[in-house]
């Protein structure tokens, strides 16, 4: 039987006897961390379980949760939440942690919950792996959207995707830049090998090398093993460099040697080795602006900036809002085991007058939320946060036209769309947007849609 590797992260050595005692024997590996550092240093993509403590001393479990989400974008994690704090622990299955249990436990309950999760993560990689060997076309299959500049990222996305090239992804916040680092990725030659984020903002910079390069057992103090950096964990892969404007002067000489010599030395080695990785970095800040002042190396950034995709702010592709809302009311309807609510019209245009400083993230939560709250079938205006209910329409100088007008432009491209991708066969086209035929004869008509 392969091992099951359980990372246990809780600061009370009673528990660490519990898990001691349960998991003992071949068939598992017990890891133990106390606090976020040893957490940091001691986890890698291999676990297939993190359990931890809600409430660790000097920080919280959930920070630490998303700390380590970046460096191991697959993690399952099971919290462990005191009685009566069941609030923190919906929000960590909000954020993505796979169970949450109460403590004091029962022994048996949470051996079945951990080999349960470990199963379902086995089961996972094996379709994982099958879809990847399957899938060698280009897929965007998560990306929604039909604005012309959003068309434009992906096709650049498509053209660089194999190459080796270094990229710069620049956007505001919540604008897609993981996802799009995540589609280069997976529409890459390296999509079978590991895909692993680095983002260094709230990771004390005392810790970057060590994480990115790896460290010899002794070459500091807390240093008690060796640890693979990241670099080594993605050799042969891909690492996504998020918020790269927050890098100190050290680690971004340090990066720049990785890309010119394509060698690292993690600490307290003597000697560097060589490591294959491409590297994709996002910031949302001018970086340029930061070279001129200083604060970011200018050797760095041409390096990094041989390919660049920006990703534009929502309130510059509007017309990607109505999918993107479809899309998401379908999703967290379905997490929510919720019949897939419509929007009212009032609810869409609302969406629409709203400027999104936020981007795709802030209009994701509003309709999580919105899900969530909706009484009845339909979501309305209501469930909608107060800023967003109370946009007004934009200034005259938009070229949105009204409601209708704009319900209509967005029916146009999905049926010439559909229409486009079927050869113009009606039928075809129908089954596509999933309509009937009839109906889609109609739009045609009413729509004033001809080739
Ligand atoms: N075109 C899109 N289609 C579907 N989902 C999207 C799209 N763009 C972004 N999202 C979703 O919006 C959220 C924010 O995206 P992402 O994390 O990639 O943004 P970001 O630019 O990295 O933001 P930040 O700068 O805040 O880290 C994610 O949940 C992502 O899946
Ligand atoms: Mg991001």
């Amino acid at each position: 039987m392969t091992e099951k590797t359980i990372h246990l992260i809780d600061d009370e050595s009673i528990i660490h006897d519990i898990f001691r005692r349960i998991f003992k024997g071949d068939e598992y590996k017990l890891i133990i961390s106390e606090n976020m550092s040893q957490a940091l240093a001691n986890h890698h993509p291999g676990v297939d379980v993190v359990i931890m403590d809600l409430m660790i001393p000097g920080t919280s479990g959930i920070e630490i949760f998303k700390q380590l989400v970046r460096v191991d974008p697959g993690i399952r994690v099971i919290f462990l939440t005191a009685f009566g704090t069941i609030e923190s622990a919906i929000e960590a299955i909000k954020l993505g942690a796979v169970d949450y249990l109460q403590k004091p436990f029962n022994n048996l309950e949470l051996q079945h919950r951990i080999d349960r999760v470990i199963k379902e993560r086995k089961v996972n990689q094996e379709n994982i792996h099958l879809k990847k060997t399957l899938n060698q076309r280009f897929s965007f299959g998560n990306i929604i959207g039909n604005s012309h500049a959003l068309k434009q990222t992906l096709n650049l996305v498509e053209n660089v995707a194999a190459t080796n090239s270094t990229i710069l992804i620049t956007g505001e916040s919540g604008t897609g830049k993981e996802l799009i680092a995540k589609a280069v990725f997976a529409n890459s030659n390296r999509r079978n090998r590991p895909f692993l984020s680095f983002n260094s903002s709230n990771i004390p910079a005392t810790l970057f090398e060590s994480i990115l390069f790896g460290h010899r057992k002794g070459s500091f103090t807390g240093a008690h093993a060796d640890r693979k950096g990241i670099f080594d964990e993605a050799d042969g892969g891909t690492i996504f460099l998020d918020e790269i404007a927050n890098l100190d002067n050290e680690t971004q000489s340090k990066i720049l040697r990785v890309l010119q010599e394509k060698e690292i030395q993690p600490l307290g080695e003597n000697r560097s080795h060589k490591v294959d990785v491409r590297i994709i970095a996002a910031t949302n800040v001018d970086l340029l602006e930061k070279v001129k002042i200083g604060a970011f190396r200018e050797d760095l950034f041409y390096r990094l900036n041989i390919i660049n995709i920006h990703l534009p702010p929502l309130r510059e592709r509007m017309e990607d809002i109505p999918p993107l809302a479809e899309h998401f009311i379908r999703k967290y309807a379905e997490e929510n085991h919720r019949e897939v609510p419509g929007m009212s019209a009032e609810f869409l245009q609302k969406l629409m007058q709203y400027p999104w400083p936020g981007n795709i993230r802030e209009l994701e939560n509003a309709i999580q939320r919105s899900v969530i709250l909706a009484p009845g079938a339909t979501l309305n205006p209501e469930v909608l946060p107060a800023e967003i209910r109370s946009a007004e329409a934009a200034s005259a100088d938009s070229n949105y036209g009204d409601f209708n007008d704009l319900v209509n432009r967005y029916k146009r491209r999905l049926i010439l769309d559909a229409l486009k991708r079927n050869d113009w066969v009606q039928k075809r086209a129908a089954d596509d947007l999933k309509i009937k035929p009839t109906t889609l004869s109609e739009l045609i008509k009413r729509l004033d849609i001809n080739k």
